[in-house]
């Protein structure tokens, strides 16, 4: 037989295939070797300047340790919820932001005056954060941060610059975020990074969100975050699936917008989201609901065992159920990234691309993630 009628024959058998069965099975990963993490140190470290230094929420500091030893970065760990890392090299080395980090930049000096803050801040226009780290005890020196952050505006006014007013403006003109991490009484951690580059707008990564009066819980000011840093929302007229929905925070927030919204949960809505007229309730299992049309937003915020989620999201990716993804994976075990690096897989292997993941500031034990199917 010819070359070319064989090449043809093989091809023609396959189409009969059907495309699941063609599809690849996925490859078995491993999570990468755990990492010992170290104990904390007694006083905090002070950071060194060509490292960069992140910020987590307190408690979940052998979290974003593990990632940045995982991403090769020899990160060190300074106190609680302050780490530092190996420098940057480029603009993103990092595999991906990590996770558990709420803030990062690259140091640049430590100072213990603002005067010196100042001098150590681009003269190029910057939008300067001063904060402290989220702890119990450095919270009570928040006062000193706004005194050091009132001295440098003065500062920088008096020099003539001129500063974006705020973060989102430095975003949208290229400019800087100065960073100043007060580390102690008095001591000052200077840094800078591009606004468009920060892992978040807000300082120190502390992106509040309002609780309105008629939400029924406070898991819509998550959502609320959730959609700032994803930089898209859904929009009138467009068709959401919220499953895990009750008490109905995230489905009234979905319907403020303008969506219609099938709210999936077994539990009840509360009386005035059920009484919507953009909301219909699906009082069922989010594993037996199935949707009778395409969707275009999906969100979840499931209280259930985070791999079994990620299956069913990643069977919603298969399917092409939803365009986009937002969903809130909850995380109460003690080996949390192994489990999360199982979750990211499953999501890929249900065809979702560009997923982003962050233990956003109103999380908790939890992550959110945002991918896209097409
Ligand atoms: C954190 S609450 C959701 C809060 C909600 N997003 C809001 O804004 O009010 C978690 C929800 O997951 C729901 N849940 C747990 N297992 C579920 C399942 N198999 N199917 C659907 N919902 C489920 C629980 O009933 C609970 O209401």
């Amino acid at each position: 037989m010819k070359k070319g009628n064989q090449r043809e024959r093989k091809e023609r058998n396959a189409w009969h295939v059907s495309p699941e069965l063609r599809r690849a099975p996925p490859p078995k990963l491993e999570p990468p070797k755990r990492v010992k993490v170290p104990a904390m140190p007694p006083v905090t470290l002070v950071p060194e300047p060509g490292h960069w230094l992140w910020t987590c929420r307190a408690g979940f500091e052998a979290q974003l340790y593990e990632e940045l030893a995982w991403g090769k970065k020899n990160p060190i760990l300074l106190g609680p919820s302050l780490i530092a890392s190996a420098p940057f090299t480029g603009e993103n080395p990092l595999p991906r932001p990590p996770t558990f980090a709420r803030m990062g930049f690259l140091v640049t000096d430590i100072v213990r005056s603002p005067a010196d803050a100042a001098g150590a801040l681009p003269d190029e226009p910057t939008k300067v954060q001063v904060w402290v780290p989220d702890t119990d005890v450095a919270n009570a020196r928040a006062g000193e941060a706004t005194a050091w952050a009132d001295t440098i505006a003065a500062i920088r006014a008096e020099e003539g610059l001129t500063d974006p007013e705020t973060p989102w403006k430095a975003s949208e003109s290229g400019a800087w975020l100065g960073q100043i991490c007060m580390i102690g009484p008095g001591v000052g951690v200077v840094g800078r990074v591009r606004a468009r580059e920060a892992l978040s707008l807000s300082a120190g990564g502390r992106a509040r969100m309002k609780r309105s009066s008629e939400s029924p819980s406070r898991a819509a000011m998550k959502l609320d975050e959730a959609l700032d840093w994803y930089g898209v929302s859904p929009g009138k007229g467009d068709l959401c699936v919220d499953l895990g929905s009750a008490p109905g925070g995230w489905t009234r927030a979905l319907a403020e917008r303008g969506a219609r919204v099938w709210s999936v949960d077994p539990a009840n809505l509360a009386p005035d989201v059920l009484k919507l007229p953009k909301v219909k309730h699906f009082h069922e299992s989010a594993f037996e609901f199935v949707p009778e049309e395409q969707v275009d937003w999906l969100f979840c915020d499931m209280a259930w065992r985070p791999l079994e989620v990620a299956q069913l999201l990643g069977k919603w990716g298969r399917k092409a159920h939803a365009s986009q993804l937002v969903a809130n994976i909850k995380l109460p075990m003690k080996d949390k990234l192994p489990t999360l690096f199982r979750v990211k897989h499953a999501l890929e292997d249900g065809g979702w691309k560009e997923l982003k993941m962050r233990q956003l500031y109103h999380d908790r034990d939890e992550v959110t993630v945002t991918g896209r199917r097409f």
